[in-house]
């Protein structure tokens, strides 16, 4: 039987190949391999999409853009920043980089997002910014997370890896912060053909900043203003990149009626499905269940051919690379059973329903 993953991008590429490969042939044609044209392009193209006053900024990653944009507003050594620990680890990575401490607070146990009720009293004199995340393609809930932010005078970086497109009370995500980070890892909403990211904000100034900051500092001639790092996206990406941004809505449209059908066919079972808050528009990056048996479900499906995932399996709270923050078992709680119970249903544009009703089928020899 046809293998089945949680995500595949041949069924992408096989309809986009000759269109991909001709924009590929045209940079290396070109003259110019990196920061030219077709990233100021993805820039200006990415701004007016997600809706922000200025060009964003091109950079290598995701997590780049995490670590500049904190770099831009000034984190570092002796800050706190607030963030989730049930998220992919360079959220935390990029605040370690900057010298900062993270914190957690735990997550809703309805979203798995950052659990705003809980933000008040993790905030310390050291606090300095707020960083939530986007998870699985659904928006945090940035009307809460803004007041909080200025009544306490903090700054806002969203982690928008995960939620290219998602919107919350009709905005799109990466436009409420003082800043937005994106990645575009293949695997993601808008994902490149290798590694990628941006920085989206509305002011001149960080804008101004975060591009310096990716190209040793330098304001254009072979001179630094300041401590900088190298951190480009390159011109064959950028090209893919607005391809691919062309068809986005499309894409993500495909990816709620894939859920769609999720939850008609998966809905009677105990599974625990999920939950789009009524403020937003999920945008199903991940289709992420629950379930207490998960791991005898992940090995019978994987019998059959049918090969899940668990983003993330360990809290980050709890991993030894981040034992010295000093979180205990039981600080998140959560966090942490949701580590031990999700699991995520193959979810991408090209999969096609008869692969979907395999997956269901499947799952429904396994369940009550
Ligand atoms: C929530 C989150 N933040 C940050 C990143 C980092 O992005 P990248 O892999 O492009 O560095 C990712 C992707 O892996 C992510 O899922």
């Amino acid at each position: 039987m046809k293998r089945i993953q949680v995500w595949n991008y041949l069924s992408e590429y096989d309809e986009m190949r000759d269109t991909i490969l001709s924009a590929v042939d045209d940079v290396f044609s070109s003259g110019q391999l990196i920061l030219g044209a077709r990233v100021a392009t993805l820039e200006a193209d990415l701004a007016s999409y997600i809706g922000v006053s200025e060009s964003g900024v091109g950079v290598n990653s995701g997590t780049d853009a995490l670590f500049i944009a904190l770099k831009s507003l000034g984190i570092g050594p002796g800050d706190e920043v607030i963030t989730v620990a049930n998220t992919a680890i360079p959220t935390v990575a990029a605040i370690v980089s900057t010298g900062a401490t993270p914190k957690f607070v735990d997550v809703d146990a309805a979203t798995y997002l950052m659990d705003c009720n809980q933000l008040p009293a993790a905030i310390t004199p050291q606090t300095s910014c707020i960083l939530p995340v986007h998870l699985f393609g659904q928006c945090a809930d940035m009307a809460k997370i803004s007041e909080i932010a200025k009544q306490h005078k903090l700054s806002v970086l969203e982690d928008c890896a995960q939620s290219t497109g998602a919107t919350f009370n009709g905005k799109k995500s990466g436009q409420f912060g003082d800043i937005g980070a994106f990645s575009f890892y293949p695997t993601k909403l808008l994902g490149a053909y290798g590694d990628g990211g941006m920085i989206l904000t509305n002011s001149a100034e960080l804008q101004d900043k975060c591009r310096r900051l990716r190209m040793y500092g330098m304001d254009g001639s072979y001179y630094a203003e300041e401590h900088g790092y190298n951190s480009r996206l390159d011109e064959v990406q950028a090209a893919i990149l607005s391809i691919k941004l062309k068809t986005l809505d499309v894409s993500i449209l495909r990816r709620r009626q894939l859920a769609a059908r999720y939850f008609e066919r998966l809905k009677d079972t105990e599974l625990i499905l999920p939950v789009e808050a009524s403020s937003n528009q999920h945008a199903y990056y991940l289709y992420v269940v629950r379930h207490p048996e998960r791991d005898r479900l992940i090995n019978s499906m994987a019998d059959q051919n049918i090969h899940l995932n668990v983003s993330y399996p360990y809290p980050i709270s709890l991993m030894r690379g981040y034992a010295y923050l000093g979180y205990q078992e039981g600080d998140l709680p959560v966090t942490e059973k949701l580590a031990k119970e999700i699991l995520s249903l193959p979810m991408y544009p090209g999969l096609a329903e008869e692969e979907q009703d395999r997956v269901c089928d499947a799952l429904q020899g396994l369940l009550n």
